[in-house]
């Protein structure tokens, strides 16, 4: 292949958007925090793989499990992994439920709600397990009764999510861990969104129970490049027992001290890991619970203000992740006002029929009441 003389690296950056403008409202991940920007910039060189050259990083890694964790009342049995996304925590999470099963079905079964991210489709389909997806509730919650009737003899595990992906909803976990418990499934959440999210909200814990204080809860996914706000790549995956990272370990007879990996990647970077820690220390439970309210403040804003405009919202939004559905007598349909806003560099994405708006840490009130504007403008001159 002849390589083009004028492709100019530079020019093509200037395609890409940048979340320091605060109009990006269609991605889980945004700018990181300033300061975890410079401790990653520290150390690039970092490699969770390979512990005998990385020891510290290593033991930080450990302290980051804890502090994470002790959001989700992790037993001291318990453990878990930095890795590269939410993805992988989920088909990784899929794996040691399966391998740990260790049932000789020719295809176990696990029931998700049709809500949960694309990752869990590509588990089953490396994993060779069969999905089973059931409805949701019209609060976009999975439907209890279909979980039930859904259960065979090959299902070894159920799925909740806390913080969809599309509206940010939460499903019923203390309802369906006692499922989980009446039937011996395991189960395993993917809070790889909401999982630095819910944590800081006043009653939460009693409201949600996003804990492994849930008898039947195995995993938790929970993602630090998300509302963790370190650069990327930072996934999480909390386990209640060592029995699961151990179904799926791998000795590595090439590198020093022959270590033991449990994750898809070998080399995986722990400069994000080492933002985090670092940030952490910084701000604490305090200072990441004052960016969540903030960014559910402005979310309610949001909300309230588009409802003025006659704009529908029809799941009340539990955290920072906001659809809105667009009346057949407004002047603008869904794909209309999604368009004219991309044109204006504000990014959002069609969800089920609905324009979403994820509000993250950077995105102020003043930018908001900016897009309002364009927004009336938009109505006004079509
Ligand atoms: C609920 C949920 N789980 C998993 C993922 C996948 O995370 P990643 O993109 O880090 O692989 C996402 C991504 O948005 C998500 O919203």
């Amino acid at each position: 292949m002849k390589v083009n003389q004028s492709f100019s690296i530079k020019e093509e950056l200037k395609k890409d958007f940048s979340y320091s403008k605060g109009k990006v409202l269609s991605s889980m991940n945004c700018e990181a925090d300033p300061f975890a920007q410079d401790v990653f910039r520290d150390n690039l060189e970092k490699n969770l793989g390979d512990p005998a050259l990385f020891p510290g990083t290593m033991n930080i890694e450990d302290h980051v499990i804890t502090i994470l964790g002790r959001l989700f009342q992790l037993p001291s049995s318990g453990t878990g992994v930095i890795l590269s996304g939410g993805s992988e925590a989920n088909v990784t999470a899929l794996w040691a439920i399966r391998n740990n099963k260790n049932l000789n079905l020719e295809t176990p079964e696990i029931i998700v709600p049709e809500s949960v991210h694309i990752s869990f489709d590509k588990a089953a389909d490396l994993l060779k397990l069969k999905l089973i997806k059931v409805p949701t509730t019209p609060k976009y919650q999975v439907n209890l009764e279909a979980v039930i009737e859904s259960i065979t003899k090959k299902t070894i595990a159920c799925v909740g999510v806390a913080g969809t992906t599309a509206f940010g909803t939460i499903d019923p976990l203390n309802e369906l861990n006692k499922i989980c418990l009446e039937h011996q499934l395991d189960m395993h959440i993917d809070a790889a969104f909401g999982g630095l999210v819910f944590p800081f909200l006043p009653q939460s814990r009693e409201k949600f129970f996003l804990s492994f204080d849930l008898k039947s809860v195995v995993s938790i996914t929970v993602d630090i490049h998300k509302m963790g706000r370190v650069p990327i790549p930072g996934g999480g995956l909390l386990w209640r027992d060592n029995i699961y990272p151990q179904a799926i370990q791998f000795t590595l007879p090439y590198l020093a001290g022959n270590p033991k990996q449990i994750t898809i990647t070998g080399t995986r970077s722990g400069a994000s890991t080492i933002a985090f820690a670092s940030l952490w220390n910084k701000i604490g439970f305090k200072g990441f619970q004052k960016i969540v309210f903030s960014c559910i403040e402005n979310t309610q804003y949001l909300a309230e203000e588009l409802e003025k405009r006659g704009l529908s919202i029809p799941i009340k939004p539990p955290i920072n992740i906001l659809g809105v559905k667009i009346p057949t007598n407004f002047p603008l349909n869904v794909f209309e006002l999604h368009r004219k806003l991309w044109e204006q560099g504000w990014t959002t994405t069609i969800v089920n029929g609905c324009l979403r708006f994820t509000i993250m840490p950077l995105t102020r009130k003043a930018q908001l009441e900016k897009l309002l504007l364009l927004i009336d403008h938009l109505i006004n001159n079509v």
